[in-house]
């Protein structure tokens, strides 16, 4: 099949080469001339394990075709994929501009059948939205004759892991508009991804609005479990329970299931931030709050400033003179991606209060130090006190404390002899619940993790001593 996939970045990019994979002759169209360059030499703009590779060998085999025209992408398409970005405005809801001028220009350019397939992340009511804007610009021109459905199959790939998850979906979600147009579209859609739905059907089909409206909803009660358990952790601590125990306890429950309970830092990234806060706009706009997803929301804020509360209780607010460590930049592994990274707000709070941070990320470095220049423009006197460096060892000398941030699998078992040697003062505030604190304590390494118990006797000695006694009474006990 001929599929044109417009936008380039992240959902872009993987749709286009995982659709070129499975044998369809691929375009993919996107404004941006040097990234199209780029990605025309080999080049990928953005990390995702295999994708490179992915992307070089369907190019290679001639089924992935990068081009600026979207006058040879509308040409080639049978189905064509609108996977552009709808960044938030100011006020949490979705910005569709890019979707719409998409929309504009198929109508303009569009002289046979197509399928449209909204892939963006985009409010109810867009797909009916972008189907008006094809039509007008058809009726324009005279062309109403064409029969262009807009269908609505939104993604749910992880960063990090999403060519898996596009290659292996749990389920396909697609809502395809009443009419013939729609049966036509369901019909082009189903031989697409009939290699899913080999073993058994994975495509859950409705209509347009509801497949919109599943993408936040998906969004929003992972995130939901997130700060619930985040909520909980709180609560553990104060009584002296072990979330991770809770953890495994609850989901053992099928009805619950495991994935999406585990306490950190905060949820970041691109998605659920943004979804959220999205669907709060869109609930508020039809008179319909979200009040569990406002709260869902306040929790997560918090949460990105709970460890930079930690380090508070144990320093005190003015942490002039601290060295801190911190491991993991990026929102999650296997990605370099920073948007609304925990770490971002937790190197700011702290380089404010004066202390000098010594960060790691295997991967993130340089998009960490972009996007941090970025965050404290206003205050540049700040990143004067931050030092991005290349190896994980390498921040621990004479640190007072090491901040776990991202569980890359790099950080799960690091040699914890040495790193008791090259801090000032042994002590791990683990934002990713990665080390076991029993084992910490018996190599005499203070350990602070996000609702394990422990958390509460070193709050309560850091009222009362100062924080060198309290990280020595902690590892005594
Ligand atoms: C998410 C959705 O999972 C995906 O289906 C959707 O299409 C895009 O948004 P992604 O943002 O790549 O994917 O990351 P994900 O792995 O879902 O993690 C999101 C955030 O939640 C990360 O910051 C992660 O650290 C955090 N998280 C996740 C937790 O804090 N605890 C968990 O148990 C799981």
């Amino acid at each position: 099949m001929n599929v044109t996939v417009v936008g380039a970045g992240y959902v872009g990019l993987v749709t286009a080469a995982c659709l070129a994979e499975l044998g369809q002759r691929v375009v993919c169209v996107d404004h941006d001339q040097a990234r199209v360059v780029l990605l025309q030499a080999g080049g990928v703009p953005i990390y995702e394990p295999g994708l490179d590779e992915l992307v070089q060998r369907n190019q290679q085999a001639g089924r992935l075709r990068f081009t600026t025209s979207m006058a040879l992408g509308v040409e080639h398409a049978e189905v064509l994929f609108i996977a552009v970005g709808t960044p938030p405005q100011e006020d949490g809801s979705a910005d569709l501009q890019h979707v719409l001028a998409v929309a504009r220009q198929v109508g303009r350019l569009l002289t046979h059948d197509l399928v449209v397939v909204n892939k963006s992340t985009v409010p109810v009511g867009t797909g009916e939205a972008v189907q008006r804007v094809i039509d007008e610009a058809l009726r324009v021109r005279g062309c109403q004759g064409l029969a262009c459905a807009v269908v609505s199959n939104p993604e749910f790939l992880k960063e990090g892991a999403a060519i898996e998850d596009f290659m292996r979906p749990d389920r396909i979600v697609i809502g395809v508009p009443p009419g013939p147009a729609g049966a036509r579209a369901r019909e082009c859609l189903s031989q697409l991804y009939a290699p899913f739905n080999r073993h058994h059907e994975r495509t859950v089909w409705m209509d347009v609005p509801s497949a919109e409206l599943t993408k936040y909803a998906a969004n929003a009660m992972l995130a939901t479990r997130i700060s619930f358990m985040n909520e909980m952790a709180l609560l553990a601590d104060r009584v002296g329970a072990d979330i991770d125990a809770v953890r495994r306890g609850i989901g053992a429950d099928q009805r619950i299931g495991h994935s999406f309970l585990y306490a950190g830092t905060g949820y970041g990234g691109s998605c659920f931030p943004k979804d959220t806060r999205a669907l709060m706009h869109t609930a508020a706009a039809h008179g319909s709050p979200m009040r569990v997803v406002s709260a869902v929301e306040a929790v997560n804020r918090m949460q990105k400033r709970h460890l930079v509360g930690m380090v508070t209780q144990l320093m005190g607010e003015d942490l002039s003179g601290r060295r801190l460590a911190v491991w993991g930049l990026s929102f999650k592994p296997n990605t370099n991606d920073m948007r609304e990274a925990p770490s971002r707000v937790v190197i700011q709070a702290l380089l404010a209060r004066g202390a000098t941070v010594l960060a790691h990320d295997p991967v993130a470095g340089s998009e960490a130090r972009r996007v941090l220049t970025e965050d404290m423009a206003a205050q540049p006197g700040l990143l004067q006190r931050l030092h991005l460096e290349e190896s994980p060892e390498a921040v621990l000398l004479d640190a007072d404390a090491l901040l776990v941030l991202t569980e890359w699998k790099c950080f799960h078992s690091p040699d914890f002899a040495r790193l008791r040697d090259l801090m000032r003062e042994p002590l791990i505030l683990d934002g990713r619940n990665l080390y076991d604190p029993a084992l910490l304590q018996a190599l005499g390494i203070a350990y602070l993790g996000i609702g394990r118990r422990n958390a509460l006797g070193v709050a309560r000695l850091a009222l009362t001593a100062p924080m060198q006694a309290a990280a020595k009474a902690l590892r005594a006990a």
